[in-house]
């Protein structure tokens, strides 16, 4: 039995379920990692031990200090959980375009928040531009570390476990929506490092295709899509980007938990019907994995489950 001696000790080993008949007939098997196992559900758990620990590491951060966030609530929830853990005061800024259950859980764990109001609940291209005003703003207090999320190359050492952890079966792509796009180049540098010739395929929303080279729009999948190219998305680092329509996502992510018993959230369903895609262009005794980045429980107040 695997113990910590900390909460700490639990991120990451997270295991990987194929796919049964939400894949059609003549297509690749398609492998999904079951982020969710992490401790507060999602695979920003790992970002945000790498982030403090690199940064306590480096000396920057240091007992006393409070931490600075700006977030969609997933990142947020994960740092909390760190801090809690540790004994750092967490400030963060989300918004309430993004599930109360994400809020809650961070101000359970014990962070400050500050929710900037939406435009109607959407995911404005502005959205994300006011929050980090606002972060940027606490982080100017003294005393503070800003994690700084959308610029920060630390969260790239805990998402390479996402890779390595996948390196004992031969795959052909692996594929991810990117929001800072850390989780996508956490694995594709561990691939590089372990001479893998898997294939990376980066998603976005169909609605607002900024990566693919077209106009920023709004869109409803928390975590991804934030209306700009991210500043850790490199472009020597995948091989292709690729549009999803949010609704075959959303129908997706239905599809999981009805058909599969898998329950994840919206990112989810847009990583598996782009995988599915794939795994369709492949063909038979092809491999494609991708991430269930988190629990479906952080999205029963939303409308993924209801409509
Ligand atoms: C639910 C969810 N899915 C996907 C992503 C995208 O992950 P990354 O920022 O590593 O590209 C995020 C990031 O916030 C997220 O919260």
């Amino acid at each position: 039995m695997r113990v910590g001696t900390s909460m700490l000790d639990v991120v990451g080993d997270t295991p990987v379920v194929q796919l049964g008949s939400v894949v059609p007939d003549g297509a690749a098997d398609v492998f999904v990692k079951l982020e969710w196992f992490n401790p507060t559900g999602s695979y920003k758990d790992r970002m945000a031990l790498a982030m403090i620990e690199e940064a306590e590491r480096r000396g920057d951060l240091r007992a006393g200090m409070t931490v600075v966030e700006y977030t969609a609530g997933s990142t947020g929830s994960s740092l909390a959980y760190v801090c809690a853990a540790k004994g750092y005061r967490l400030k963060v800024v989300s918004s309430d375009a993004f599930a109360p259950e994400k809020l809650a859980t961070m101000a359970a764990l014990g962070a400050d928040l500050t929710v900037i109001a939406s435009d109607g609940g959407k995911v404005t291209p502005d959205l994300v531009t006011r929050m980090i005003a606002k972060a940027q703003e606490y982080a100017g207090e003294p005393g503070t570390y800003w994690t700084d999320q959308l610029n920060n190359r630390d969260s790239l050492v805990g998402y390479a476990a996402v890779g390595r952890e996948q390196l004992d079966r031969p795959i052909d792509v692996f594929c991810a929506a990117v929001g800072t796009a850390g989780l996508a180049m956490g694995v594709a540098h561990a691939f590089r490092e372990a001479g893998s010739k898997s294939r990376v395929v980066i998603f976005e929303p169909g609605s607002t295709p900024v990566i693919s080279g077209g106009e920023p729009g709004d869109h409803s999948v928390e975590g991804i899509g934030i209306g700009f190219v991210p500043p850790l998305l490199d472009d020597s680092r995948y091989d292709e980007v690729r549009t999803v329509d949010e609704t075959a996502g959303r129908t997706m992510a239905r599809r999981l938990a009805a058909e599969e018993g898998l329950f994840a959230g919206t990112s989810t369903g847009l990583n598996v019907a782009g995988a599915i895609e794939l795994a369709r262009e492949l063909g038979a005794g092809g491999s494609v994995v991708t991430v269930a980045c988190d629990t479906g429980l952080k999205y029963l107040a939303g409308d993924l489950y209801t409509t």
